[in-house]
Order: C-alpha cells, then sequence, then structure tokens
C-alpha cells in the first residue's frame, strides 16, 4: 500500500519537528478524542455500535530512531484510503483499559530492552491483559520492535504475552535494529496500513 511518497513522507516528520510530540500531531488527537473524528455530541439516529471502527497504537518511544517508525505507522494507519478508520496513539505509559476495549484493533512498538520488550509496554499489559482478555479475544494486531542489533527476545517476549491475550497477528513483526533506513520507514508505514485496513468495512 506504500507509494513512492513513504519515504518523503516520513521523513518530513522526523528529527526537523521535534517541537510537537507525536501524540501532539494533528494526526493523532492530544488528548482522548481520535485523530480524524470531532465528535460534537451525541446523533439522535446513531447508536454505539454504529462508530468508527478504532486502530490503537500503543508505543514505548524514548528516542529519534523510534519516533522515527512511530511516526511512519501512523502516518501509514492515516493515508487517505483509510480515512474510515479512526487512529487514536497512546504511549505505553498512559495507555489504559479503556484504551484497549474501545479500540478494533492493535499496534505494538517497542524497543528491545535487555532482551525483552520494554519495561513501558510491559507495563501496559500488566495493567490492561485481565481486564480486557475476554472481550478482545482474536483483535488483530501488529508489533514493531527497534533494537541495536537483537531484538528477537523482544519480539518473542510480546508475541508470547499477546497469544495469551488471543489477539491475531495480521503481519509479521517488524524487526527494525540501528538508524531506520528509508526502507524500514516505508515498512513501518505499511505496518500501519495493513493494521488499519483490517477494519476497512
Ligand atoms: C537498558 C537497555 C537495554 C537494551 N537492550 C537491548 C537489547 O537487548 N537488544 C537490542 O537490540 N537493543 C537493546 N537496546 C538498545 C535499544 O533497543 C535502542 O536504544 C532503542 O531501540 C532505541 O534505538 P536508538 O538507541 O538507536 O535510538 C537496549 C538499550 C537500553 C538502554
Amino acid at each position: 500500500m506504500a507509494d513512492a511518497g513513504v519515504a518523503a513522507a516520513a521523513g518530513a516528520t522526523g528529527l526537523g519537528d521535534r517541537g510537537r510530540e507525536p501524540d501532539e500531531r494533528p494526526a493523532v488527537g492530544p488528548g482522548d478524542e481520535p485523530a480524524r473524528r470531532s465528535r460534537s455530541g451525541p446523533d439522535p439516529g446513531s447508536v454505539a455500535d454504529e462508530r468508527p471502527p478504532r486502530l490503537l497504537v500503543v508505543h514505548h518511544t524514548p528516542s529519534p530512531a523510534l519516533d522515527a517508525v512511530l511516526r511512519s505507522v501512523v502516518d501509514g494507519a492515516s493515508a487517505p484510503e483509510l480515512a474510515a478508520v479512526e487512529v487514536v496513539v497512546r504511549p505505553a505509559l498512559s495507555a489504559s483499559v479503556s484504551d484497549v476495549l474501545a479500540a478494533d484493533a492493535y499496534v505494538l512498538g517497542t524497543p528491545a530492552n535487555l532482551g525483552y520488550l520494554s519495561g513501558a509496554l510491559k507495563h501496559f499489559f500488566d495493567t490492561i491483559y485481565y481486564p480486557c482478555l475476554q472481550a478482545t479475544q482474536r483483535r488483530p494486531y501488529a508489533l514493531y520492535v527497534h533494537g541495536n542489533d537483537d531484538v528477537e527476545g523482544a519480539v518473542r517476549g510480546t508475541e508470547r504475552i499477546v497469544t495469551g491475550l488471543g489477539w491475531r497477528a495480521v503481519r509479521d513483526p517488524l524487526r527494525l535494529t540501528g538508524a531506520p533506513s528509508p526502507a524500514d520507514l516505508e515498512s513501518a508505514w505499511d505496518l500501519g496500513a495493513t493494521v488499519a485496513a483490517t477494519l476497512l468495512p
């Protein structure tokens, strides 16, 4: 789904744009509101099940390299063809049970730390695991992991937890090491777009 503009678009949101945190960018609402829908109040003709499908991106982003990857993931999930899907982005240390229950699919992003997923993403799972276990079975997800040289422990650790949750992988984990190349950022864009596309009607 990525096109030639992907790398350029991803680069344009990179280090030169450090004045805004990822969760403050227009594509990702800073508060509880999703990126592309403003809810001006209840529609008398609507019911709760008619809300747009929602993708939740839960990430731990402690460095510029991971920030570039996150931005590409969100750009991909926010592609024009996917406008019917809401995209909500939460740092792993602030993502809540409500965020998970209110979403229909997930992107998980973490650095490799000491051969495992980051403590931040682990804390997220510790928080949401049992409250979300029954309600979120079979929901689609995808994972990206960034590290210096060996992300396998982090991938395995995350997959084991998510398997316990009963979530359904929609693509292989994206394994990234070192400074993200344009091809890495395109893969990240594709990951975001792929998970969002599972929510299209
Ligand atoms: C405490 C600590 C443990 C780490 N453990 C691993 C590891 O097990 N495997 C790995 O590939 N990278 C490891 N890293 C590197 C991080 O994954 C890396 O710093 C992070 O993905 C951000 O990338 P950057 O430093 O290139 O910006 C570790 C970093 C820290 C600070």
